[in-house]
């Protein structure tokens, strides 16, 4: 422990437990990018809200930079410590402390799984609906923090829509009881609202209620391989005309050999340029016949090239692994992540504009994309060319994301989606936020944080 204040902050705060081994700094100091070398202070790990303020309270007076972290399974930088920051971690806030039939709410402390909240929301019969790959180790308080998205927005959106409350510790130590879980409150600024999203850089989320929803319904899982991404939105408009869709996510030819070099079986004899999971709700013998009329009426135009139903949950499990796979096959290789999005009617024309110029400027990349159609979210990951140094493909890849933003411009869309911003995107944030916008973020932050303690360096420079 290098600050002479921590022995302070140990005795004073029982029960808080600070680490500071290396194993831990380098641990607790990385997240999912792993560009940045870990180089945190300490890891404060409290166990209440209580030791949270006396914490951020200890860091205002200490001028102490903090990271609030998660699960670290953020793909912007957002949880990354490497300037000697105190990494607040809320592992050991991992409880949920109450469900509410009537309210249909659960209330979770920030470290919960989002796979946990799953299991709570089922054992009391209903659904928390946000979900993606990530589940087992992301946690509530990150998802918040990120207004994580993921495979079914398109039916039920994004994080933001399901918490109908939350508390933050803001920059000044202050609690806030933002929401109380009120389904109406037309009370001014829903400031609840601006906590989400806000990457660490308002407060930390020390407590979170959730909306439930129904249980889902049974589901059909579909994956149908296609020629182009033009005739893929036809067959989303049909699909999604025809049917109640749940999902519908895409990935290229590219994204199918990594996740089948990962492991796993070929779903087709032939390779196809496109390929798209859907999942629809089955509920009852009216949808089966409308799924198998939809397929049909898609192969008869001749736009599907191949397409298989699944037959039955472990098949549909496996349909599912050959999209969510892919950032785990793509892992080894290191990518460069771009998650940008676009309105959905725009996404086909920015496609072609992006694909193009890619193939044009940096032919030596190996571009994985994937993502989620109905939400106009394309992850566009460059994997590294064998033999490029490590600093000269960052270089050419942040050359490659500048070229993504000046086409998302030209096509309305952001540098972001689900992401976030956090240290990797933060040079774009002018093209997708006007600077009168960043003026004002900036006024907020200086209001909860006024000495700016909370991850600095993220999101925007002061
Ligand atoms: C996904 O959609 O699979 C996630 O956003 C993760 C990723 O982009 O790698
Ligand atoms: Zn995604």
């Amino acid at each position: 422990m290098t600050h002479p204040q921590l022995e302070v902050l140990r005795r004073n705060i029982p029960g808080l437990r600070l680490e500071a081994d290396p194993a831990e700094l380098e641990h607790y100091g990385r997240d999912w990018t792993r560009r940045w070398t870990p180089a945190p202070l300490a890891i404060a790990l409290p166990a209440d809200v209580e030791q949270v303020q006396a914490v951020v309270r200890w860091a205002g007076a200490n001028s102490v930079a903090i990271v609030p972290s998660g699960g670290r399974t953020g793909l912007s930088g957002g949880a990354v410590a490497a300037n000697g920051e105190l990494v607040l971690s809320l592992a050991r806030m991992n409880r949920v402390l109450g469900f509410d039939p009537i309210d249909r709410t659960l209330t979770v402390q920030p470290g919960i799984t989002l796979q946990a909240v799953h299991e709570a929301a089922a054992g009391h019969g209903l659904a928390y609906p946000v979900d993606f790959a990530a589940r087992g180790s992301c946690s509530i308080g990150g998802n918040i923090a990120t207004n994580a998205g993921g495979i079914r927005v398109l039916r039920h959106g994004n994080t933001r829509e399901w918490i109908a409350g939350l508390k933050l510790v803001t920059g000044t130590g202050e609690l806030l009881d933002l929401g109380r879980g009120l389904v109406k409150n037309s009370s001014g600024y829903d400031l609840r609202h601006l906590a989400i999203g806000s990457e660490g850089t308002l407060g930390v989320v020390v407590e979170a209620t959730l909306k439930l929803a129904d249980p889902p319904p049974p589901t059909q899982v579909m994956l149908l391989a296609l020629p182009s991404f033009g005739v893929l939105m036809e067959v989303f408009a049909e699909l999604r005309r025809r049917l109640r869709l749940e999902a519908f996510e895409f990935f290229t030819d590219r994204a199918l050999h990594h996740v089948l070099a990962h492991g796993g079986q070929a779903p087709f004899s032939d390779v196809h340029p496109y390929y798209v999971v859907a999942e629809f709700a089955m509920r009852g013998e009216a949808d089966e016949v409308a799924m198998l009329a939809a397929f049909e009426h898609c192969t008869e135009r001749a736009w599907v090239a191949d397409g298989v139903i699944a037959q039955g949950e472990a098949q549909a499990a496996q349909l599912w692994r050959l999209r969510e796979g892919i950032t785990e096959s793509l892992a080894r290789h290191a990518p460069y992540k771009n998650d940008v999005s676009v309105r959905v009617s725009a996404m086909p024309a920015f496609l072609a504009e992006a694909q193009a110029l890619l193939g044009r400027e940096y032919p030596e990349f190996d571009v994985v994309w994937f993502g989620h159609v109905g939400d106009g979210n394309l992850h566009i990951n460059v994997l590294r060319p064998g033999g490029m140094d490590g600093a000269e493909f960052v270089g050419r890849c942040e050359q490659v994301t500048r070229l993504l933003a000046e086409t998302l411009q030209r096509h309305g869309g952001s540098i972001s989606a689900e992401h976030g911003i956090g240290l990797v995107k933060k040079p774009w944030l002018p093209s997708t936020r006007s600077e009168a916008e960043i003026e004002v973020m900036r006024g907020i932050r200086r209001v909860l944080d006024p000495r700016g303690i909370m991850n600095p360096g993220k999101l925007f420079d002061p």
